[in-house]
């Protein structure tokens, strides 16, 4: 099973980033974990569509086409979703053929986010440790067809003190919320697979 996790902050020290790497260390066996970057996307614009989608957005279209899950480490940007992750989820959801491209052999579903499993995660140095945005990224996904797991979830509030120097998180309540969210995630994708 191969899940791709994006991570909504564009920041280099990113603590959200962080999660995803965390996720990386708690996957069973079969099951790989794979950072699709979002911070070379165009603002979304349909004038950029034609007469075909440009190469970063092709190429995060083509990464999450193969993917059995998304994770989605989710910050929180005035109570809502970040403009990065809005923008790269906008691009994603688009009907394959709008941006001059095709769907892969034998593919069914419109878009390369319809039907696919997400989980969500997040962390913030505030108390709600992102809760807010995570509760708007989920109807954004749901809208567009996605199959989000309504739980387990993960909010890292308090960030600070979470992460070492070297920016792992090492919080170990934190550390096992987000063990349950890649356990449900695995669970979650195999049954609507199966
Ligand atoms: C424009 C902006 C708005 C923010 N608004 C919120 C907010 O509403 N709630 C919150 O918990 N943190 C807020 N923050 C703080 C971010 O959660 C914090 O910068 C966090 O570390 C971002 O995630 P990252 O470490 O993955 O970059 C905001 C940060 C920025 C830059």
């Amino acid at each position: 099973m191969r899940i791709i996790g994006i991570a909504g902050s564009l920041r280099a020290a990113s603590t959200n980033r962080a999660l995803l790497r965390a996720a990386a260390t708690m996957l069973p066996d079969g099951v790989t974990l794979e950072v699709a970057e979002i911070g070379d996307l165009p603002l979304m614009n349909e004038d950029l569509e034609k007469p075909a989608w440009p190469e970063p957005v092709q190429r995060l279209r083509r990464h999450l086409w193969t993917a059995d899950a998304l994770l989605v480490a989710c910050p929180e940007y005035n109570a809502g979703i970040p403009a990065p992750l809005k923008n790269a989820i906008d691009w994603a959801s688009r009907g394959e053929g709008i941006g001059g491209v095709t769907a892969p052999d034998g593919e069914t579903r419109k878009t390369p986010l319809a039907d696919l499993p997400a989980g969500i995660i997040g962390t913030s140095p505030g108390m709600l440790g992102t809760a807010r945005a995570q509760q708007h990224l989920r109807m954004s996904l749901q809208a567009i067809g996605m199959r989000v797991m309504p739980g387990p979830e993960a909010f890292v509030g308090a960030a600070r003190g979470k992460f070492d120097a070297e920016g792992n998180l090492v919080d170990e309540a934190s550390r096992a919320a987000v063990g349950r969210v890649v356990a449900g995630l695995v669970a979650w994708a195999k049954r609507l697979r199966d």
